[in-house]
């Protein structure tokens, strides 16, 4: 394992890190080998679903009635935010335990253009027979108390390794423009980060949710105007 036995030089030139010195414990190796493969699945299935979603996209610019794709944000979990959120949740850091119970380690984020794209493009990836809805959360028909609105889906897609099929999880949450808009500066000011934020500002923060809410459907009504219904 010669990256493991690299020493990593830190700013002083002295050797910093785990796995930096010759008195590597073996554990530290096995866990290290197995950490690659599993994390390396969820690299996979991420890959997979990030294909079927670009085929959408480039499927649906050419059929006419335009993509309501507007960009597609990739992310894989790392090592150390997978750490945290075992420690949040009190899950054991075992890789059984975690794949039971972290279903987020591939995510991907799709930003339709209106509203009716994200539960188009949701049932388009859904109705695929190899991708299995095993949980859907609807933040667009309930949003969260702060405003928060998105279509979050888990779904299993499987992943052909050279001994084994896996069925991958991969957290695909769909929103459009004005939803990605709001939660994107709202996870800058305020999420998971600073719960003592004062409730007149947390209340602004949900009735600008309410104005980005107002904005797409003035957009999808002046879409339908002049071109009609997506198709
Ligand atoms: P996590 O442990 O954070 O994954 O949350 P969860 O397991 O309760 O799932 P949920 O579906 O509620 O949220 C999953 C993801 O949606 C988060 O990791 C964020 O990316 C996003 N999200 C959820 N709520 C909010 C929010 O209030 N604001 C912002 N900006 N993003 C949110
Ligand atoms: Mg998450």
């Amino acid at each position: 394992q010669i990256v493991e036995r690299h020493a990593i030089a830190g700013p002083d030139g002295a050797a910093r890190g785990a796995g930096t010195t010759a008195a590597v414990p073996a554990p530290f190796h096995e866990a290290t080998d197995e950490l690659t493969r599993f994390m390396m699945v969820y690299k996979f299935g991420l890959a997979e679903i990030r294909t079927k979603i670009d085929i959408l996209a480039e499927e649906l610019a050419h059929r006419g009635t335009g993509n309501p794709i507007e960009h597609v944000n990739p992310r894989l979990k790392s090592a150390a935010s997978i750490a945290a959120k075992a420690r949040r949740i009190e899950c054991p850091l075992t890789f059984d335990d975690l794949r039971a119970r972290i279903r987020d380690i591939a995510g991907i984020r799709i930003v339709c253009s209106f509203v009716s794209d994200v539960y188009t493009v949701a049932d388009m990836l859904t109705r695929q027979p190899d991708v299995n809805p095993v949980q859907t959360k609807d933040y667009i028909a309930k949003p969260k108390d702060n405003g928060y609105r998105s279509l979050h889906l888990i779904v299993e897609i499987p992943v052909f390794l050279s001994d084994q099929v896996v069925a991958v999880p991969v957290e695909v949450q769909l929103r459009t423009v004005a939803m990605d808009f709001w939660a994107s500066l709202e996870h800058k000011i305020y999420y998971k980060h600073n719960p003592d934020i004062p409730p007149a500002l947390r209340d602004e923060l949900a009735a600008a949710a309410e104005d980005a809410a107002r904005l797409d459907k003035r957009m999808e009504r002046l879409h339908q105007e002049i071109h009609g219904p997506r198709r």
